[in-house]
């Protein structure tokens, strides 16, 4: 007999097996802990408890997982401890055996834990990654892990975030058992031999060690990390309840500290920007079997890398042999090295090979489900192109194009099916880059973006969809922030000052060193692509940098210079010298600069492009913009994004930091001038984050 607890939608199962009382998260998706689940679990338990026909409970879920934990979205709301729960299962005088399967993260596992026993199917991923969101374990976990698995197992797991499988979780003694069916049979058959005193959990010393896991903590300012090495010590020399304690005041100093806010926030915006107006939840996307990607330079074999990766048969499409054989050598190098660490067996590395063949006619393109073009940047070949594929593919193609800058409206407009044509513009190396911008033109049908949001889950990639724009998101952002970065270097630093102070900002690469690792030729032949600047200074210094035959990394000097061989980018002093020239040349007088100018201009140049283009609807929210930043482009996370940091910083004083630096530069006060929603907002008393919020 099945009964139900929790208001409206059943929250919680309940079904009596014999003399065992199974009861069953269910909260769909994932049965996230927010507390009115918290709550119908308390009152299913009393109940149980309260039964004399029930001996024994199984605490289990319905759907595609146990529990990912608590409940991300209601953090604040009012709900009962989080120890309540967990205590309320380990004092139960009735044994309870935790059943489970899929994820079993955060606040889940501490539930686990507060059983008596635990019992897995093979699917299992069982982790804390309550780090990973400036938190730490605070429904027990802190206290329950070490006791249950030792100290150094248990700190692997939460100072890394990262999951673990079934088979790790028996060795570490995380779970009791495993099974490959059956998972609610054995669950029941063991809680009723706990009942009956036949079963007892077996305490073994030394405690095993976690393998290879890497705590988060190496690059972030993580106040978390100490918060739980000093809870999990107290799980050695403290009773549970001063733990538990210590636990509590901890959690609620996480909870409250900025890196957490931003952490979360970052967490909630890059789910929100799946959620794209016109395109109703539950929509179902087109089946792609088949792909085309045109053009097999790096960026068009890294896409070719991706769709097999998602086991998608690609045909890799460049009118140069040459070009295909080297695309050829490099998709091989990719899947060979990644089965060489260990992550795919040598059957994948050979199917996901195979799932890519090359050829030099576009004939190929004519009945797969998807293409998408990654040829030059070069708008009257793209639009040849597009008229090209809308005469050779069958209807219901889904025409893409990777561009990274370029109007895809023009290109839609050269072919018959404008509704069909959007752009994915992956980011390189694209199968390491979890970004994908997806580009919605004026005619982009609803469809093809349902289309462009499953594939990009499908890849793995995080996406955001952005309106047309020279640039679009990230890239528009990207010109603002560089040409700080640049003038900064013709008023008197030098690229390893400015590279550094962005670093210890904590961005993982300075812009120099980005601009050298992805050739200062290519921004120069950008910005000519573009419509030229008419201030001189911009591009000064990579154009006299090409122009002296310094290209960056390929041709060993740019702003550094590089050794036979290597990569690391070393200062100097003919690339500052070349630099001092042109400065002088642009009657420029050199001056101190100190770091954190650097930082202070840069953000407020990127803060600043993002308002305007969020204003102008390029970017539906300002979270969305965060995640183009966080995933694309290296935005510290635990700072939340470029506009949530603006949040922080508050939009009053960004105002007033354009100000100063609109007095400080003259010659450059327009570029300080704010965008009209910075202004607005600031006004208004409000903050992006209220705006995102009215944002449906
Ligand atoms: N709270 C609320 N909603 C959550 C959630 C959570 N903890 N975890 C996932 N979801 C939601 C997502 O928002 C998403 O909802 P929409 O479809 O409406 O956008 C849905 O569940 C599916 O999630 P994903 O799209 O992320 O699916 P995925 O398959 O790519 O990833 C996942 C699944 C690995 C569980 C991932 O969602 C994840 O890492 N979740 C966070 C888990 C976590 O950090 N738990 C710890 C919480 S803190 C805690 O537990 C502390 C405590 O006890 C006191």
């Amino acid at each position: 007999m099945m009964t139900e607890v929790g208001q409206g939608a059943a929250l919680v199962l309940t079904e009596q097996r014999g003399a065992v009382a199974v009861l069953r998260l269910n909260r769909p998706p994932v049965n996230a802990l927010a507390p009115a689940l918290v709550q119908a679990l308390m009152d299913a338990l009393q109940q149980a408890q309260a039964r004399g026909d029930v001996a024994a409970m199984v605490l289990a879920a319905e759907g595609r997982c146990f529990s990912v934990g608590a409940d991300i979205h209601a953090f604040g709301d009012a709900g009962p401890d989080p120890h309540v729960l967990p205590c309320a299962l380990t004092s139960s005088s009735k044994p309870i055996v935790a059943a489970l399967h899929g994820e079993v993260l955060g606040g889940g596992l501490e539930l686990a834990l507060a059983c008596q026993a635990r019992v897995a199917s093979a699917d299992v991923r069982l982790g804390l990654p309550e780090i990973t969101l400036g938190l730490i374990p605070g429904a027990g976990g802190t206290q329950r892990l070490p006791r249950l698995i030792g100290p150094e197992a248990a700190l692997a797991l939460m100072l890394s975030g990262q999951p673990i499988n079934s088979a790790d979780a028996l060795a570490v003694g995380l779970v009791d058992a495993v099974v490959e069916e059956g998972l609610l049979d054995c669950a029941c058959a063991l809680a009723l031999r706990l009942a009956r005193n036949e079963s007892r959990r077996t305490v073994r010393a030394p405690w095993p060690v976690m393998p290879s896991v890497k705590p988060v903590t190496r690059r972030l300012p993580e106040p978390a990390a100490s918060a739980i090495r000093a809870c999990v010590q107290a799980a050695s020399d403290q009773t549970m309840d001063d733990g538990l304690a210590l636990e509590s005041r901890w959690f609620a100093q996480c909870l409250a500290s900025p890196n957490s806010v931003a952490l979360r926030h970052a967490f909630a915006a890059e789910r929100r920007a799946r959620q794209v107006p016109g395109v109703p939840a539950g929509s179902k996307a087109r089946d792609v079997h088949h792909a085309a990607v045109i053009g097999a330079g790096t960026m068009g074999h890294g896409i070719a890398i991706c769709l097999a990766e998602a086991g998608i048969q690609v045909d890799l499409i460049d009118p140069d042999p040459a070009a295909l054989q080297r695309a050829q050598r490099a998709i091989e190098r990719h899947h060979l090295q990644t089965q060489a660490k260990g992550r795919i067996s040598s059957e994948q590395a050979q199917r996901r090979i195979q799932l890519v063949r090359t050829g030099e006619s576009l004939a190929a393109a004519a009945d797969v489900d998807l293409v998408v073009e990654a040829v030059f940047e070069n708008m009257a070949l793209k639009c040849q192109l597009f008229q090209q594929l809308d005469g050779l593919c069958r209807t219901g193609t889904l025409l893409a194009s990777n561009t990274s800058s370029l109007d895809i409206d023009r290109m839609a407009q050269a072919t018959r099916r404008p509704g069909e044509v959007l752009g994915l513009h992956f980011f390189g190396p694209a199968p390491a880059m979890r970004l994908l911008e997806i580009v919605r033109g004026a005619q982009t049908s609803g469809q093809a973006l349902v289309d462009g949001l499953a594939l990009a889950r499908r890849l793995g990639k995080v996406a955001v969809v952005a309106r047309v724009g020279p640039g679009f998101i990230g890239n528009r952002m990207v010109g603002p922030y560089g040409r700080q970065a640049e003038r900064l270097l013709l008023e008197g630093a030098t690229p390893t000052q400015v590279d550094r102070a962005l670093v210890n900002f904590g961005f993982p690469m300075g812009p120099h060193t980005v601009g050298d690792m992805v050739g200062l030729d290519v921004g120069v032949r950008a910005a000519a692509e573009a419509s030229p600047s008419a201030d001189p200074r911009d591009g000064a210094v990579a154009r006299r940098l090409v122009a002296e035959g310094r290209l960056g990394q390929k041709s060993g000097t740019g702003l550094y210079r590089y050794e036979s061989g290597s990569r690391q980018a070393l200062p100097d002093p003919a690339a500052e010298a070349l630099i001092r020239d042109e400065a002088r040349r642009l009657g420029i007088n050199p001056r101190e600069i100190d770091d954190s100018e650097i930082v202070q201009r840069c953000l407020l140049a990127l803060i600043n492009e993002g308002a305007a283009l969020l204003g102008e609807g390029v970017a539906l929210r300002a979270g969305d913009i965060d995640t183009v930043w966080l995933n694309g482009y290296g935005f510290p996370r635990w700072l939340g994004g470029p506009m949530h940091h603006a949040d922080q910083i508050g939009l009053p004083s960004v105002l007033d930091r354009l100000a100063l630096w609109a007095q400080a530069c003259s010659s450059d006060e327009a570029l300080w001038r704010p965008a009209p929603l910075l202004i607005e907002l600031a006004h208004q008393g409000s903050n992006f984050a209220d705006l995102d919020r009215q944002t449906p």
